[in-house]
């Protein structure tokens, strides 16, 4: 493959929409798959990871009509016991969200599944969310090897489901999608499941769920479900736009002189805006209009314009509000003045690549002043801003998040650059760059 060469470039003006948060299209499949009913999703994302989820659920029996042309699908749901068993093993990609979400579905279903991973999810861990299905009952099998002199899961996983147990769970890891496995397999247990969250991740799962009607209730940081309560759809939802899509734009229209961008539809939860509330910190000009509280999801425009930024302290309680969008803030904090401190962010190790790696390399290549701290488990990285970036050959190490990021640096240069592989935006954002050029004027 040829490297993509990026040229700088002067403002971004104009309006974008966006299609519908990856997290919360992938909940929408899952949950329409085992409700009673119908649903059709509007503002469906076509991108690799929620077709993975979609096609999963095809694979388990399931219906789905597609429209992909205009961004809608339909679910025929099939109830909680409606999925048939797949003769063949699944294969989810690279999607993470995909593998940890449907494994939570399994746990409660009377079958054997094979799942399969791609490269990159093949690397990833998965005893966080093995341990307390099967604290629940459920039987898995997983790859076993030795990380760090600790002995850790990996794809492919079989399961086998059963009749689950309710059972309560402290959250090692501050994780939406093992927080979602267990309420999943929640629906499936007898009597009441608690999880209970020391720092609060996204809660889309817990909002589309009593969107469906089920029990569930939610006291501060605890969140507890009754099981065998079928689901009931709505009917139709419409997905907000994606707020992790949209930060690539948000930091580009703040960074480049003389910017001035709308972004409409944008998904708001208070437990993603975590990058709105740190770029202002920073200086950025983001004001929210149109405020809608959909009846599951908030949503609202942006209108971001151009600004001078200055560094800040990312701390580690506002990670999980933020925790994909920490790529484009460190590409931020490299165009801002002073230095930022991002705290608690071992998590990034463990994403669709090393992100601490990728982005300290390539932005330490493009002239910023990258250091990584290491205390016992904990990993904080500083960043020096510089006055400009200048261009140079980077790499994406086919990580999506990696390689918009960078875009969005070399588009701020002073000098041309390039990036070695971008097919791996279309796990999360096909359109980036066409929606990308027809902001730069
Ligand atoms: C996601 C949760 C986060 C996030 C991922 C999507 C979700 O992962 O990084 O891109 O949809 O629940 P973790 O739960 O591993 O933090």
């Amino acid at each position: 493959m040829r490297p993509f060469s990026i040229n700088p470039t002067s403002c971004l003006k104009g309006e974008i929409s966006l299609l519908g948060d990856k997290s919360i299209a992938h909940r929408s499949v899952i949950i329409s798959a085992i409700a009673q009913g119908k649903t059709t999703i509007k503002n469906f994302p076509a991108n690799k990871d929620c077709i993975y989820t979609l096609k999963a659920f095809q694979r388990l029996g399931i219906r789905i009509k597609q429209d992909l042309k205009a961004s809608t699908i339909t679910v025929f749901g099939k109830g909680l016991y409606g999925l048939k068993r797949s003769s063949s093993p699944i294969f989810v990609g690279d999607s993470g969200t995909t593998l940890r979400l449907i494994l939570g579905v399994l746990a409660g279903q009377h079958f054997k599944v094979k799942l399969i991973a791609g490269r990159s999810l093949s690397q990833r861990p998965m005893s966080r969310v093995a341990t307390p299905l099967r604290m629940m009952g459920a039987k898995i099998n997983s790859k076993l090897k030795t990380q760090n002199s600790k002995l850790e899961e990996y794809p492919p996983i079989t399961i086998s489901g059963g009749q689950l147990k309710s059972a309560t769970f402290r959250m090692s890891v501050a994780s939406a999608q093992v927080k979602s496995a267990i309420l999943f397999a929640g629906l499936y247990a007898k009597g009441l499941t608690t999880v209970i969250e020391q720092i609060k991740t996204r809660d889309h799962t817990e909002r589309m769920l009593k969107l469906f009607k089920a029990d569930i209730k939610l006291k501060q940081n605890n969140i507890v479900i009754r099981g065998g309560k079928e689901l009931v759809s709505p009917g139709e939802i419409n997905l907000p736009g994606d707020i992790s899509s949209a930060s690539f734009f948000i930091v580009l229209a703040s960074i480049l002189p003389n910017s001035e961008i709308l972004i409409k539809n944008v998904n708001l939860n208070p437990a993603r805006v975590g990058i709105i509330k740190v770029l202002k910190r920073m200086g950025a000009d983001i004001k929210i209009q149109k405020l809608k509280n959909q009846n599951y999801e908030p949503m609202g425009d942006l209108v971001v314009k151009s600004s001078i930024l200055k560094g800040t302290v990312i701390r580690e309680d506002e990670v999980p509000s933020l925790i994909d969008e920490l790529p484009i803030l460190m590409v931020a904090a490299s165009c801002s003045r002073g230095s930022s401190a991002f705290e608690g962010i071992s998590e990034l190790r463990v994403k669709e690549t090393d992100r601490i790696k990728s982005m300290s390399e390539n932005l330490k290549k493009m002239g910023a002043r990258v250091k990584v701290y290491k205390d016992k488990n904990k990993v904080k990285m500083v960043i020096n801003g510089a006055e400009k970036l200048f261009g140079s050959r980077v790499r994406s190490f086919r990580d999506h998040r990696t390689a918009m990021s960078m875009v969005v640096a070399g588009l701020t240069a002073s000098t041309q650059g390039s990036i070695d592989d971008i097919t791996c935006m279309n796990k999360s954002f096909p359109g980036f760059l066409r929606q990308l050029k027809g902001l730069i004027s």
